[in-house]
């Protein structure tokens, strides 16, 4: 028998039962999560949602975003439903949409359908529909549940929550060391110094991103091309970004130069609609981000090997906390072995979801108090 995790998305389920895979308790809004997942790289500059729908009868219905301009994943599971969609249940991992944008609001077309329920996992901060997606359901007739598995749904759309919520992209910086912290030989040389498995993990970091920034000094030394090559579907190569001047003939080129403090850059960088940003280094842009507190989350790989003294290139170049009491202190949200080497993901301590779960939530009455999310800068869908 299948299981929620190898169904391709939109396959019809003729399991007459709303959990899918009942062994693994796996629910249509964990199925909706898988689904998507696989549609990460795909979306952009949309949020990857998934979309599940049971009708009346039991059978499942798929949907997740399409590609920019093409249909959301409520609409894709309706239009795959047809008529099974009148009195049905459908999950979805965020509040559907009441606006118009490049596509019509999938309110209308939930409505349209004869959808009985529509459980949602967050609210969309996003100012053009925060609660009003959920507020116009309810204003139609449908019932409405918010906040199923609504902390792995933030976590999933983390960089998107953040970006409407502050105007600034998720930031990754990732680096690949020794095991003794260090990303580059004393000759400025440093490929390779992790294996294979890591290199292929950081190309579905840049593939998930829509923008890779790396300061001048590595263009100088390494002359990287920056693309994403892991062979998701991508709707676009991440933008470029380079912190100072990009030498003629770089691979790099063309590319966004850009100056001034990581702040600032964040800011243009979110006015420009760049949702997450993967930081590559150096070691002096490193270390400017990590100073400047504006790191959401570092990953490290860390490679069997020491350069055995203090000549290599050290991770952070600058100066670093001057006693213990001001040592950047965080929790490893990940680690695991890739290939021959270790991935450590952090964050800082304390790092909430990014966008207060009670405001993705909303109050007992499902409405959202999300204050903050309606004073951001108006975003189009595009
Ligand atoms: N193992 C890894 O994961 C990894 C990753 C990347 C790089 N590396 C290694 O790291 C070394 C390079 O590190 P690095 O510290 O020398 O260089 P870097 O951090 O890549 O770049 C520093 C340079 O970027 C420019 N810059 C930085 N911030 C700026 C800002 N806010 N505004 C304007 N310009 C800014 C400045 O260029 P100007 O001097 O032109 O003003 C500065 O000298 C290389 O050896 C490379 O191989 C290793």
């Amino acid at each position: 028998m299948m299981t929620g995790s190898d169904v391709a998305p939109g396959r019809v389920r003729r399991d007459r039962r709303p959990r899918l895979d009942p062994a693994s308790g796996s629910s249509p809004m964990a199925r909706a999560l898988q689904l998507a997942a696989q549609v990460r790289t795909a979306t952009a500059p949309n949020p990857w949602v998934g979309c599940v729908l049971v009708s009346r009868s039991g059978e499942v219905f798929e949907g997740a975003t399409e590609p920019p301009g093409g249909p959301h994943a409520e609409v894709v599971a309706i239009g795959r439903a047809g008529e099974e969609a009148r009195g049905s249940v459908l999950y979805t991992t965020l509040e559907p949409c009441a606006h118009q944008g490049r596509t019509p609001p999938c309110t209308g077309a939930i409505v349209a359908a004869g959808v009985s329920k529509v459980v949602v996992g967050i609210l969309d901060p996003d100012p053009q529909v925060c609660g009003r997606g959920v507020e116009e359901l309810r204003d139609r007739g449908v019932e409405v549940e918010v906040g199923e598995m609504a902390e792995e749904v933030s976590a999933q759309l983390a960089p998107y929550l953040k970006h409407r919520r502050t105007g600034r992209p998720w930031v990754i910086l990732k680096l690949g060391a020794s095991a003794d912290g260090r990303i580059a030989a004393p000759d400025g040389s440093s490929r390779w110094i992790t294996g294979e498995a890591a290199r292929r993990d950081a190309h579905r970091l840049r593939a998930e991103s829509d923008a890779v920034l790396v300061g001048a000094g590595t263009v100088r030394v390494d002359d990287p091309s920056l693309t994403a090559r892991d062979g998701s579907q991508v709707v676009a190569e991440p933008l470029r970004v380079v912190l100072g001047s990009v030498p003629r003939g770089a691979k790099v080129r063309p590319a966004l130069e850009m100056r001034g403090d990581p702040g600032g850059v964040l800011d243009d960088l979110g006015a420009r609609g760049v949702l997450q940003v993967l930081v590559e280094g150096g070691s002096q842009v490193a270390h400017r981000f990590h100073e400047a507190g504006v790191v959401d989350r570092y990953v490290l790989y860390l490679a069997p090997a020491l350069f055995g003294g203090d000549d290599a290139v050290p991770m952070f170049r600058g100066a670093g906390a001057p006693d213990m009491a001001r040592i950047w202190r965080g929790r490893f949200v990940s680690m695991e072995p890739l290939g021959s080497d270790l991935r450590l993901e952090l964050e800082a301590v304390g790092a909430e979801v990014p966008a207060g779960l009670d405001a993705l939530i909303g109050s007992s009455s499902n409405m959202p108090a999300g204050e903050d999310a309606r004073t951001q800068p108006d975003q189009e869908e595009v």
